[in-house]
């Protein structure tokens, strides 16, 4: 596997593989690897012959306040994991090589970005798209895979990409959870154990949810009461939101559910925030 560290090396190897005729899979993370980041090197390997692995802890996607620092870093492991799902080349450079010291150019989204996680982290968004879109330029992929984690990037960058007209395909990849059924996450080698217990509310409070709507809920309100009491028992976790909203739109959902829905909870605990969402669909 190559290890890119820089842009320059980046864009000396997507010429080369475009040479060959190679189709490119990209994979961006911010690193920490777990078997979720993994599940999508695998997926990548269906659509494409060379599969790139991004690395970067971007700092613009992170507001003053939130955990850029402290957030987890595992070069080495990384480095190991990516080798062993067979990705061909992991890019990782450095911040100032990523951006000029007087950048100016943001993209910035008007409609999806507002609620949810966006409400909460207003300039988050913001900062995904541009990244994303420079790593989109620099290594032109044929596919790029995100995960269903992040429901809410990956609607973004979908909207993106059809909305700029990016030459690139984006491939969803499910949520992978730990055995227990808390999704994973960079952010849960943190939590103590107290927290780590507790934050098993969340895949419960959404499958109290599911299974209210297989039984004929379909009210939202209902639906909404049910996940936010469920969170609320939680001692040291705080509910930032909880939101039924239209699985493409992403506006909130005021009257039965009819279409596909996705409810989308955040639960703030001391040493992280964690995110979590499922995909109702009312007729199945
Ligand atoms: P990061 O949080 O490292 O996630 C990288 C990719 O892994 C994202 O597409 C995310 O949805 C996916 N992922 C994370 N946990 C997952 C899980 N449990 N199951 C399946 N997929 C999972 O998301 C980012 O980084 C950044 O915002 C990035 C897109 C790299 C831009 O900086």
């Amino acid at each position: 596997m190559e290890q890119l560290r820089s842009k320059e090396k980046l864009r000396d190897w997507v010429g080369q593989q475009k040479q060959q005729g190679l189709r490119i899979g990209l994979v961006p993370t911010m690193g920490a690897l777990h078997a979720g980041h993994l599940s999508l090197i695998r997926e990548a390997r269906q659509h494409a012959d060379v599969v790139l692995v991004t690395l970067f802890v971007n700092p613009t996607q992170f507001a003053p306040n939130e955990d850029l620092d402290s957030y987890p870093r595992t070069w080495e492991a990384d480095v190991a994991a990516c080798e062993s799902e067979g990705a061909a080349a992991l890019f990782a450079p450095e911040v100032n090589d990523m951006y000029e010291g007087d950048a100016s150019v943001t993209l910035i989204e008007d409609r999806l970005s507002r609620g949810l996680c966006g409400r909460s982290r207003p300039t988050h968004f913001s900062g995904v798209l541009t990244i994303v879109l420079k790593l989109f330029n620099l290594s032109q992929p044929d596919v790029a895979v995100f995960g269903e984690k992040d429901a809410q990037q990956i609607r973004l960058i979908r909207r993106m990409v059809r909305d700029l007209d990016v030459p690139v395909r984006i491939v969803g990849a499910p949520i992978i959870r730990e055995a227990d059924g808390l999704a994973m996450s960079s952010r849960n080698r943190r939590l103590s154990p107290e927290s780590r217990q507790e934050a098993l509310r969340i895949v419960e409070s959404l499958r109290l949810a599911e299974t209210a709507l297989a039984g004929g809920e379909r009210d939202p309100a209902q639906l909404r009461q049910l996940v936010h009491t469920h969170l609320e028992r939680a001692s040291r976790g705080t509910v930032d939101y909880v939101e039924l909203v239209d699985d493409e739109s992403l506006e909130p959902l005021n009257s039965a559910i009819e279409g596909p829905a996705l409810l989308a909870v955040a639960l703030l605990f001391p040493e992280a925030r964690l995110i979590d969402n499922l995909r109702l669909l009312p007729d199945s």
